[in-house]
């Protein structure tokens, strides 16, 4: 037999031994991505063979919080693809002031910046008074950080020059104090957010939405999962509502293209379709 094909029904044994034991189902995420960070996660630890991680994962929780953890990939920056904060703020807040109450979600949001950065805008429109944020994900160490919303200093050029290109209306330092070598976020900016693990594959809808941010979280998936958690999202979201995806995901040949409107094709803003009765 081929060693490729060995390594792929090992890889499938892995997914599943993790599904099985654990809940967490990476069975169809992105095989090529899946495959690199299973090799990488060889590496880091010194095991050989994949057959070696399976028992250790089965019977080490410890092992699997960082396995998970390391499946992760929490990348993400503060105003990330500042022209589609522009955008969102010229395109869709403006329909958002319809609303006495706003219901906002990030799906798949990493150590919280995306929530912050929508959150300024939010303050600086008038609009975050009436809004209630939740942001999500399944891994609870990115959770916590995002919580703590509390950023290394080294980040902070990159974070005030996103801001000030997406045409933020201030100075960045007027949200964040320095403390500790690390700025942590405003609490006025905290207020509205609840943080709470979610799963996008296994977990259910968030009922409601007007918004909803799931960016840079599907490209981790196949075409399969891909469609399954777009269903979801639709699900979550009032008519009109809006979803935002990451530069590199769309809707075009998913299952819920026909639910939705294009609003911004290259910023990856879309508004469902209000059902006629
Ligand atoms: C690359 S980050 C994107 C962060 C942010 N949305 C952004 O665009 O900057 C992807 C995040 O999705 C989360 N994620 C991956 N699979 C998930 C799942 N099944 N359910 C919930 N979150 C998931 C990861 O833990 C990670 O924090």
């Amino acid at each position: 037999m081929q060693k490729h094909l060995i390594e792929d029904i090992e890889v499938t044994l892995l997914l599943e031994s993790i599904f099985q034991r654990y809940g967490y189902d990476f069975r169809n995420y992105a095989k090529g991505s899946i495959k690199r960070r299973v090799y990488n996660l060889l590496q880091k630890t010194g095991h050989h063979e994949i057959s070696e991680l399976i028992p250790r994962l089965l019977y080490d929780e410890v092992f699997f919080g960082s396995v998970l953890s390391h499946f992760s990939i929490p990348v993400t920056e503060m105003f990330r693809d500042p022209s589609f904060f522009t955008e969102l703020r010229r395109q869709v807040f403006p329909a958002l002031k319809n609303y006495p109450f706003l219901k906002i979600w990030h799906a798949g949001c990493a150590t919280g910046e995306e929530v912050y950065s929508a959150a300024i805008f939010l303050v600086e429109s008038g609009l975050y008074e009436r809004t209630t944020i939740f942001a999500t994900d399944f891994n609870d160490e990115v959770l916590r950080r995002a919580k703590k919303a509390s950023y290394s200093l080294k980040n902070l050029p990159t974070f005030a020059k996103n801001y000030e290109l997406a045409g933020g209306f201030f100075d960045f330092s007027q949200y964040y104090r320095v403390e500790n070598e690390t700025m942590v976020m405003n609490e006025a900016l905290r207020e509205n957010i609840t943080f709470a693990n979610h799963n996008l594959v296994t977990d259910g809808v968030f009922g409601e939405m007007h918004l909803i941010f799931c960016r840079n979280v599907l490209i981790y998936f196949d075409k399969t999962l891909q469609n399954r958690v777009l269903e979801l999202l639709t699900r979550s979201l009032i008519d009109a509502g809006f979803l935002c995806l990451g530069s590199k995901e769309s809707l075009i040949f998913s299952s819920i293209v026909k639910d939705f409107k294009e609003m911004d094709g290259k910023e990856r803003i879309y508004q469902k379709i209000v059902e006629v009765a």
